[in-house]
């Protein structure tokens, strides 16, 4: 029965249309996890199915209270971030201090107005807006659960008077619960950063927007970094770099940062200012 909820959701209406998913291939995904019962152990064969089945198995993965909070379309319903707080948990970790494996990046210590910023951009498509940009994808085809301009204000104070905490490096360990056939897949970076060159290229580069204790400066929207994993960041600084992250015609900050990410000429110097970051 919950699996035909789900198709007739307007959150996996979206998704099937948008991504042309096999439906009998999800199902057996479905029916896998439902008898497994083992999102955290060994998801090896979630391997041979696709990205999509990741949004069904979050999905079935709550009671069914939560999973109405997240399919229901009632677009004027006051949904307080309280409420719909514990999904953000499944892909942005427990205390959404971010999951590298499931490329969610931690929410704690972000200031309401980014958070804010971000789940417009998620849900207007100016964020994910590539099919390249996997992980940007998965959140924007997830914002339905974002509902309107209440839920989204509220669910980003909520977050934002979290603790902070650095993410944990333990969450890279292991395979995604989904396939990503991408160049930025990996979960490890093969590439180790010299934290004292990434200083140099931070302090001349960086610091005007990021502030020199990389917090960020909200008149120039520019995120805070310091409680970001190095992998997000550095897939981040590629996406921007490689056109994938801030190409949207909308996306005024992401292309702002774009052009930014030029100025770091090979991966080397991205993984330097990363590791420098990282120790802030
Ligand atoms: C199905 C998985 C999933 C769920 C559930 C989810 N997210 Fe995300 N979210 C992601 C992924 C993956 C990214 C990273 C996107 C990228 O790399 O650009 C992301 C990114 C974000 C960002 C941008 C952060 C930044 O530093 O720019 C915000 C804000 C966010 N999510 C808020 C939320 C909130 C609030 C909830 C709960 C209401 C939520 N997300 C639930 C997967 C999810
Ligand atoms: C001209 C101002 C400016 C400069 C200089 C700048 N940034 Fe940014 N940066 C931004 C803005 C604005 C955003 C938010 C983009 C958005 O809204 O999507 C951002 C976002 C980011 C993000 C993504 C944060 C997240 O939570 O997803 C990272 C990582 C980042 N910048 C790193 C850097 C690094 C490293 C440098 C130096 C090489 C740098 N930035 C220089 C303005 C700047």
């Amino acid at each position: 029965m919950c699996f035909i909820l789900l198709i007739k959701s307007p959150l996996a209406g979206n998704f099937f249309a948008a991504r042309c998913v096999n439906i009998r291939q999800s199902f057996r995904v479905v029916v896998d996890q439902v008898f497994n019962q083992s999102l955290d152990g060994n998801l090896m064969k979630f391997h041979t199915y696709s990205l999509q089945s990741v949004l069904v198995i979050f999905l079935l993965c709550f009671s069914s209270n939560t999973f109405a909070q997240v399919t229901l379309q009632t677009p004027n319903e006051t949904v307080t971030g309280e409420d719909i707080f514990v999904v953000c948990t499944f892909c942005h970790g427990g205390s959404v201090q971010g999951n590298d494996r499931r490329d969610g990046p931690a929410l704690a210590g972000l200031e309401a107005w980014y958070l804010e910023l971000q789940m417009h951009n998620f849900k207007n498509g100016v964020r994910g807006y590539l099919a390249e940009d996997v992980p940007g994808q998965v959140m924007h085809f997830s914002s339905p659960m974002l509902r309107n301009d209440f839920t989204i204000k509220s669910v980003a104070e909520y977050i934002a008077a979290l603790e902070p905490g650095k993410p944990m490096a333990l969450n890279a360990v292991g395979p995604r619960p989904y396939f990503w056939d991408s160049p930025y897949a990996g979960l490890d970076s093969s590439i180790s950063g010299n934290a004292e060159a990434g200083k140099n290229t931070y302090s001349s580069v960086c610091t005007i927007c990021h502030g020199e204790d990389g917090k960020g400066n909200e008149a120039l929207g520019a995120a805070n970094l310091i409680y970001l994993s190095e992998l997000y960041m550095t897939r981040q600084l590629m996406y921007f770099r490689d056109g994938i992250r801030g190409a949207h015609p909308d996306d005024v900050r992401g292309q702002q940062m774009a052009v930014m990410s030029k100025l770091l000429i090979d991966d080397q110097s991205i993984a330097d200012v990363v590791a420098y970051i990282s120790g802030l």
